[in-house]
């Protein structure tokens, strides 16, 4: 399967991918990095696996909705079969979702629905409680609501802080995502209803 990844920051998440690509019976190929930010580390290591990149900043277009359309096009450009979402820093809209949607999954570090939004593991701190986790689900027009594909469970510590708890959390998500791509590329997912089973 041909795969694009959407990502704003360093990037491990991706790594994970990249570093799972190299498998010779892993049934994907990342094709392209998307971002909306120039510099970004993900962009750095898409680079040094020899995959192509691309940045569709905000900043260079009218509104919302011309650089929602912008990046449907850019991702289109390398005809993905599946597009991954880990850590990208912007919400999808209609057009995106329009044609993307149904196949475009997302990785938060939290167990959805609780800690949604842009701050969950520092959200996850505050808040006090004793589990967390990592949610990976396919996206939908809400913010973190889409079905959920994957979930795991993980600890949290009395000293944990935020930078802490969101590496171990991390850990959890990169072997997540990559046996959820995995398990997607060979099986596809047949949305039914809220809980979504890849066989
Ligand atoms: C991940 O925890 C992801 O769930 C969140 O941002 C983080 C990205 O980490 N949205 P990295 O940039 O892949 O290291």
């Amino acid at each position: 399967a041909r795969v694009v990844v959407l990502a704003s920051g360093s990037g491990s998440l991706l790594q994970a991918l990249l570093d799972a690509c190299e498998g010779a019976d892993y049934p994907a190929r990342v094709v392209t990095v998307v971002s909306d930010r120039a510099g970004v580390g993900a962009l750095d290591r898409a680079t040094a696996a020899g995959v192509a990149t691309a940045v569709v900043r905000p900043a260079e277009y009218g509104d919302r909705v011309v650089w929602d359309a912008a990046l449907a096009d850019a991702v289109a450009a390398a005809e993905p079969d599946l597009v991954v979402s880990a850590g990208f820093g912007r919400l999808l809209g209609e057009a995106f979702l329009a044609r993307f949607g149904g196949r475009t999954i997302n990785t938060h570090p939290a167990l959805l629905p609780a800690f949604p939004g842009a701050h969950p593991v520092r959200d996850t701190v505050a808040y006090g409680v004793k589990v967390t986790g990592a949610t990976v689900h396919l996206v939908d027009a809400g913010v973190d609501t889409g079905p959920v594909l994957a979930q795991e469970a993980v600890g949290v510590e009395p000293d944990d802080t935020e930078d802490t708890l969101h590496e171990r959390i991390k850990v959890v998500e990169r072997r997540m995502l990559v046996e959820t791509v995995a398990a997607l590329a060979r099986h596809g997912a047949t949305v039914t209803g809220r809980g979504v089973n890849i066989p």
